[in-house]
């Protein structure tokens, strides 16, 4: 092995341990970025489906597990009836257009957020992108659709309780990894990086208990023009990032080690 070899699969085994297995995007500022062109919002969310199928696509060669998008939250209801529906036909062609192609592409699709009260065709439509998708070992790719992170901790907690009222289960027995079994994203891993566009620095309802020890990047571009280099400079800023997890600094677990 020369010196070079070995830089190299250091540099490899580096990025192997700083690379996020779970990307997390808020897609944010569709509107802003019609209005800043005098467009409807609408053409923002269409460019907003076409900077989400570039993600996937950049997701895939970088090697990602897990992308999860937030793609409608159980509060973007209250915007005006025209706005919501054309959110929903967008979805739709999404998925109507791009599922063969995630398919071959080994991408696995997971639905998070609340089915229960979705028209048919919204629910048989993720239904479809799921099963065709389930046996698929690439990257998950987990839309969260009408989704709120309240409403799932509440769900999960209803869940427990019932639980306990059938006596089924002790309330001593209820602990962080029982609730965690019982959210939408039970066998998802916690996501490592979060990233915001458009510049608001929120969560909006997203992943609250899985966000726990995320980190966040918030980046003041506006969704539609994300791209490969976005997503590879906020990936570059979490490789910089020291995680502790209530632990210690690199530097001084390391030094701990050497001792
Ligand atoms: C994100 O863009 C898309 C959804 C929330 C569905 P917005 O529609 O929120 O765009 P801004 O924030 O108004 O610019
Ligand atoms: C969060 O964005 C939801 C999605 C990106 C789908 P919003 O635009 O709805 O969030 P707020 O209202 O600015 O907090
Ligand atoms: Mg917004």
């Amino acid at each position: 092995m020369t010196e070079s070899d070995i830089l190299e699969a250091q540099t490899n085994a580096q990025r192997a341990r700083t690379a996020p297995r779970h990307v997390a995007l808020i897609m944010d500022g569709n509107g802003r970025w019609a209005a800043k062109r005098g467009l409807p919002r609408f053409e923002g969310h269409r460019r907003g489906v076409e900077a989400l199928r570039r993600t996937v696509r950049a997701a895939i060669k970088l090697n990602i597990g897990y992308l999860t998008v937030y793609s409608f939250s159980a509060e973007n209801w209250s915007r005006p009836r025209e706005e919501v529906e054309s959110l929903l036909t967008l979805l739709h062609r999404f998925i109507r257009n791009d599922l063969a192609e995630l398919h071959a592409s080994n991408v696995r699709v997971r639905v998070i957020g609340a089915r229960a009260d979705l028209a048919p065709d919204i629910s048989d439509l993720l239904r479809e992108a799921e099963q065709m998708t389930q046996a698929n070992s690439g990257l998950t790719l987990v839309v969260a659709f009408n989704y709120g992170a309240r409403q799932e901790i509440a769900a999960a907690a209803r869940a427990l309780a019932e639980m306990v009222a059938q006596g089924r289960l002790r309330p001593e027995e209820i602990d962080a990894d029982a609730i965690a079994r019982r959210l939408d994203t039970a066998d998802i891993p916690d996501p490592d990086l979060i990233i915001r566009t458009s510049g608001e620095q929120r969560l909006s309802n997203f992943l609250l208990w899985q966000a726990a020890y995320a980190e966040f990047v918030f980046l003041p571009i506006l969704w539609p023009d994300f791209d490969e280099a976005a997503l590879s400079a906020a990936i570059a800023e979490y490789a910089h990032r020291d995680r502790r997890f209530g632990g210690l600094e690199a530097a001084a677990r390391s030094a701990k080690t050497a001792s």
